[in-house]
């Protein structure tokens, strides 16, 4: 501790004596991130380079030119101070992860570590020292295309997932070679974009913000991120680029964050789109004012702040808290040390490494949905033909999923591939792609891919969405499988061969219209470049699937948004008092059913429940015990339970920790996530898996806006899915 203040303190000194230096412009020159993208970007940016009036470039990947913006920067601008290189590397940089979601789906924070580090030491080769990744808006809306880039719905586990890839990213040591910047985004509230359409306004109140949307982010500042992003969206009427409560109240007051904060693009000048400020002079003045320390792209900072500032709009002194947060964090990355990239001293793009990561990740994030019969895994010594359906089987692109603008499609081995290549000497692989895209609606295939089925022992569908179905600004109203898909399932159903479908997303689908015609369904998100070799280990039992879903899938789309950590109501309904639309006889017109909190059409249960996952193995929970029936605040609970494994082969589970707070000075989930473990487990074999739960983990933020644990009864849960009903009771009592 005495070491890092006494570096903190060098650091500062640093900051201030540079500081002391810079004449206004170059102040605002920090602040002043501009896009490269294109191949003269030394020719474009020299000049303004050389006035001190670019803190930092984007989209920039080529290596010399980067080193040599650096040399500019460096030798030839007059305080030199090197530049920030910013680039989205969400799941990857060459070798691609799968999407974030996916990887959430492994419920593994060491692996998503592993995968942040590999794409860092990967895009550090390439000269990028910041990346604008993770992204850890909670959100609870497939339909939102970003879903994809996101960890999930529950505020825990993207607190734990956003923590490890700042970990992966940063590295132990930001300072080191193949470490670089995190940025947790978007800040806040992006992810409950109303309607789950990219960009929409945001309406979330204070309680429901601090309880859920602000916890992975105040996670991440504990972890030491060293850069936020704001959303695009107006927030409770305040556009997130202008929001002095989330900027300046809770994120520098409240949290002490002294990284700093980069708009995100545009949205500076965005406020006055959104009605919110009268021209670009004033969304400056706005988004300084409110705490946006670096503007992404847009120039109304260098056009408007010096000023502002000559004008005493706004305060210099307020101007060089901004640019000290930006100069901070450029030295603690060592770049006034080394800004310039030397690929020798990084491990080669795509190493073994690299691609085992990727594969492992991709492995451990498959979620088996359905398993009748069971079909999976093939016994593939009984096989002699295995038919291969669908425009995902063989699309080396459209499995890396949103965010690959780097990803290098060579690198992906297809579910087609690795097929052939494991088992096609001894197995005839047959393959007919059916449909063009995922969204074609020509059947004109459709019989000869029934044809292929009818004549082969099984059939493997493989579904889903292109890449570009999802992402930033590709959201969708109808979340179902895309094009003719359904129809080509029914089709090939009708071979009458055991019919199994791998579904490849950036979100979940509903998949109400085809659960019932396939035998069994492997959920693969975007799987990333080795998501081939990773499922055909699941399809034939190398390995036995252990994703969990980290989120809930609606049978339709009217139910979004439906998630596990719901509050009760005060009608909250159960099998008794639902009654299905199509159950309701002419003559009880006058009825009332029940009177509690469901839909007519669709019950209020998901397809899929949070944190569900099958497995090869069986898993059984049982025995669940708290060492203590009470405790006090500031004491830790220990709760165990007996997991065993009663099936045929050695597997991994995730093992879940939920809670229930039965009263609280705001109303409590009727379930939230408080822990989680992946365990090994050889056939037969029993492990007691035991969890630790201090009370400050109960601490949510009540009528007073306090974060507090309060004292009452809880039920405390463990088991394999959010739906899990082995559970156990405690009291909290106030501490002594
Ligand atoms: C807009 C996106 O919202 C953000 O997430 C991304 O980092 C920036 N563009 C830069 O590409």
């Amino acid at each position: 501790m005495p070491e890092i203040q006494a570096d903190n303190q060098t650091t500062q000194r640093r900051v201030d004596d540079l500081l002391g230096q810079m004449t206004l412009a170059e102040k605002v020159g920090q602040m002043n991130q501009v896009n490269s993208g294109d191949e003269h970007a030394v020719a474009h940016l020299r000049s303004a380079i050389q006035a001190g009036h670019i803190g930092s470039v984007l989209n920039e990947v080529n290596l010399e030119t980067i080193n040599e913006l650096q040399r500019i920067a460096v030798h030839e601008s007059r305080l030199g101070i090197p530049l920030l290189i910013g680039r989205d590397v969400i799941h990857g940089f060459k070798t691609v992860m799968p999407i974030p979601l996916g990887q959430a789906a492994t419920f593994n924070p060491d692996l998503v570590r592993e995968g942040a580090r590999v794409a860092a030491r990967e895009a550090a080769t390439a000269g990028i020292n910041w990346t604008f990744a993770p992204m850890i808006d909670v959100t609870r809306d497939p339909r939102w295309g970003r879903i994809a880039e996101s960890l999930g719905e529950d505020p825990f586990l993207a607190s734990e997932m956003g923590v490890a890839m700042v970990e992966g990213f940063q590295g132990d040591d930001l300072g080191s070679v193949g470490s670089i910047v995190a940025c947790a985004k978007h800040f806040a509230g992006y992810g409950a974009a109303e309607g789950g359409r990219d960009y929409a306004s945001t309406n979330v109140s204070e309680n429901e913000l601090r309880n859920v949307h602000l916890r992975p982010f105040k996670a991440a500042v504990d972890a030491g991120v060293r850069t936020l992003m704001t959303s695009f969206c107006d927030l409770d009427g305040v556009p997130a680029s202008g929001n002095e409560f989330l900027l300046r109240d809770v994120l520098r007051d409240e949290w002490g964050f002294d990284g700093f904060v980069v708009s995100d693009w545009d949205s500076v000048r965005q406020l006055a789109i959104h009605g919110y400020t009268e021209n670009d002079e004033v969304s400056a003045l706005a988004a300084a004012r409110a705490g946006v320390d670096m503007e992404m792209f847009g120039e109304s900072y260098r056009h408007h702040l010096p000023e502002l500032v000559d004008r005493g709009l706004i305060d210099i002194a307020v101007i060089d808290a901004m640019v000290a947060n930006i100069l901070r964090v450029k030295f603690q990355l060592g770049l006034f040390e080394n800004p310039y990239t030397d690929p020798a001293d990084l491990p080669p793009i795509a190493d073994d490494h690299a691609l085992e990561t990727a594969r492992t990740s991709a492995l451990q994030s498959v979620v088996l949905l359905k398993n009748d019969g069971p079909t999976l895994p093939l016994a593939a010594d009984g096989l002699s033909s295995i038919a291969v359906i669908g425009p995902m089987a063989d699309a080396p692109c459209e499995q890396l999923g949103t965010w690959i603008f780097d990803g290098d499609p060579q690198l992906s081995v297809t579910p087609l591939q690795a097929l052939r290549e494991m088992i096609g000497e001894r197995v005839d692989i047959r393959h007919v792609r059916a449909m063009e895209t995922s969204r074609s609606r020509h059947s004109t295939a459709f019989d000869e891919a029934a044809a292929l089925a009818g004549s082969s022992d099984v059939a493997i569908l493989f579904l889903g969405e292109e890449s570009i179905l999802s992402g930033e600004a590709h959201s969708r109203a109808d979340i179902n499988l895309p094009g003719d898909q359904a129809a080509l399932v029914r089709q090939v159903r009708a071979a009458g061969k055991p019919v199994i479908a791998v579904i490849m997303a950036g979100r979940p689908l509903t998949l109400s219209n085809i659960v019932d015609h396939v035998d069994a369904i492997l959920y693969a998100w975007h799987p990333g470049a080795m998501g081939g070799p990773a499922i055909a280990d699941l399809l034939l039992g190398n390995e036995s699937p252990s994703g969990k879903l980290p989120v809930t899938f609606p049978r339709m789309v009217g139910q979004i948004p439906i998630y596990y950590s719901q509050k009760n109501t005060g009608k909250p309904p159960s099998p008794e008092t639902i009654v299905h639309i199509d159950d309701i006889e002419a003559a009880a017109l006058q009825t009332s059913f029940g009177m509690t909190s469901f839909y007519l059409d669709a019950g209020y249960t998901p397809l899929y429940p949070f944190g569900y996952g099958l497995s090869y193995a069986g898993f059984h929970y049982g025995n669940i015990a708290t060492d203590t029936d009470e405790i006090r605040l500031g004491d830790t609970l220990r709760i165990g339970a007996d997991l065993t494994n009663t099936g045929p082969v050695a597997a991994e589970e995730v093992a879940q920790l939920y809670v229930r707070d039965r009263v609280g000075s705001v109303t409590r989930p009727v379930k939230e996530l408080k822990g989680f473990r992946r365990v090994g487990l050889e056939p037969g074999q029993t492990v007691r898996v035991e969890f630790e739960l201090h009370t400050d983990e109960l601490a949510f933020y009540g009528r007073d806006r306090q974060l507090a644990a309060e004292p009452g009864d809880f039920h405390v849960w463990i088991g394999g899915s959010s739906e899990t009903e082995l559970r156990a009771d405690f009291r909290v009592l106030d501490s002594l």
